[in-house]
């Protein structure tokens, strides 16, 4: 069976109250629209259909590779918004499915099983519903002596009884396509001037088709998002599922209520996170590191049991045995070899530092090439920066850097030099030479140690 899928995305979100469209919220770092995406494209090969209306340029563009998309003008109601994926969609399918672009939460499983479900019913429609004690608007589901659904009631519309009913409609349907196209035009509209997608349930019980129901398990996956309180409800909801998939693949979180790891994010067994730590935008985690209290990982690959204590870390690489903290800044570029250790408040960009090099105390490191077990005193800083461009240090293997040494870069130190405390480096140091004062002077050279 051909299934397409259809996502209603234009109504305008007005109680999120934002310059940015609803559906471009992020949740762990991925628009509110990307799971909706996700969800059916583990489907369906087909390209998704997305309704837009409000800031559906932003939209378009933020997805454009991902969906096929129609424009909903004026937003007349779910029915109207179905309605406007005809064009595109008649004729093409043998079901559709429908689902919004602002519930983030279903799993594939759950929209399967409803895919799954309608396949062999006779009926021409599947819907997903839920019991909840707490409607938060949602329509209400009334169902038939057979147990089939007779209709859905809106809450605005609803008797006293109706209200009381804790059966609702979750607001995702698959449907037989021959005979959905039709029956939407049948869909009268609303006093307020509306077409109900959900006047299609009555549209098919009261000419004796019957509407299947199939329940949610977990509630919460039904959380839609209308406000900013419930983006931060369903952000909690995928933080636990994520850091539950993670403890039961072998990582151990102190705090799961206070660790943040974005999906797409991938970790290493018998790896220990401590409270307030943050894993963002597909950064990679060896085995057996500890990680935090208080540290954000973005964009970067950290090696095998790496220690990384209170600390920022983004767009670095990072090999094995590293450790670092409190109070290390990598920036973009960085690249630590394995066995490096860095102390408290360094800043690390656009260099590579070698195997076993040390850094310990207070340092500024940009665009530099270290390497091997050079040991950086404490408040050395490549000063590569002259006003115009930047300009590279090169430091050769098992070099010694004094405290407080400047490095007027661009500037290069051949292997074993050392220099003195304060000193300011401004022209090259031959190997196995030390160099001291300001502007630093070679005064003698040095042994070669093994
Ligand atoms: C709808 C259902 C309700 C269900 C609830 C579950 C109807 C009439 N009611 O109510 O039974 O319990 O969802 O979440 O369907 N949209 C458009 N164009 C429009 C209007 C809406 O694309 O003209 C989109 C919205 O962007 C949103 C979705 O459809 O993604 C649902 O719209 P919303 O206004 O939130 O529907 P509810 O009134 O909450
Ligand atoms: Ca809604």
């Amino acid at each position: 069976m051909k299934i397409k899928s259809v996502i209603l995305a234009a109504g305008q979100g007005t109680r999120m109250k934002s310059q940015l469209p609803k559906v471009l919220h992020p949740l762990l770092g991925k628009p509110m629209l990307q799971y909706a995406l996700d969800v059916v494209q583990g489907i369906t090969q087909d390209m998704p259909v997305v309704v837009l209306g409000h800031g559906a340029g932003a939209i378009r563009q933020a997805f454009t590779d991902q969906a096929d998309f129609v424009i909903q003008e004026p937003q007349l109601g779910t029915g109207h918004a179905l309605q406007q994926a005809e064009a595109l969609l008649a004729g093409q399918a043998d079901l559709i499915l429908v689902t919004y672009g602002d519930m983030p939460l279903f799993t594939t499983q759950t929209i399967d099983g409803l895919v799954q479900a309608q396949k062999t019913h006779a009926g021409p429609v599947t819907m997903l519903t839920m019991f909840a004690e707490h409607a938060r608007g949602f329509g209400r589901v009334v169902r038939d002596e057979q147990g089939w659904v007779k209709t859905i009631v809106e809450e605005a519309q609803a008797t006293p009884q109706q209200l009381a009913i804790h059966e609702l409609n979750v607001g995702v349907y698959c449907f037989q396509a021959n005979w959905l196209w039709g029956a939407l035009r049948r869909i009268p509209i609303s006093p307020k001037g509306e077409y109900y997608l959900t006047d299609l349930i009555e549209i098919a019980s009261s000419a004796g088709l019957s509407v299947q129901a199939q329940v949610l398990e977990d509630g919460r996956e039904g959380i839609g998002i209308n406000t900013r309180i419930h983006l931060a409800e369903a952000e909690a909801v995928l933080r636990e599922r994520i850091n539950r998939n993670w403890m039961l693949a072998g990582v151990t979180i102190i705090d799961p209520q206070r660790t943040y790891i974005e999906p797409n994010v991938l970790i290493g067994q018998d790896t220990v996170i401590w409270p307030d730590t943050y894993l963002q935008s597909n950064s990679k985690i060896g085995s057996e590191c500890i990680l935090g209290p208080n540290t954000i990982i973005r964009k970067s690959q950290i090696g095998a049991r790496c220690k990384i204590c209170a600390s920022v870390v983004e767009g670095a690489q990072v090999e094995d045995e590293v450790e670092m903290g409190p109070y290390v800044h990598l920036r973009k570029g960085a690249h630590l070899g394995q066995g490096v250790h860095l102390g408290n408040f360094g800043e690390v960009k656009n260099s590579y530092l070698g195997p076993g090099t040390k850094m310990g105390h207070f340092s500024y490191i940009g665009d530099a090439q270290i390497g091997a077990g050079v040991n950086i005193g404490a408040g050395t800083i490549t000063c590569n920066f002259d006003g115009e461009k930047k300009n590279v240090t090169e430091i050769g293997a098992q070099v010694f850097l004094g405290s407080d040494t400047m490095l007027v870069a661009p500037v290069k130190l051949g292997e074993g030099a050392h220099t003195g405390a304060g000193a300011v480096v401004t022209k090259d140091i031959p190997p196995y030479t030390l160099a001291v004062g300001i502007p630093a002077r070679p005064i003698r050279k040095l042994e070669k140690r093994e």
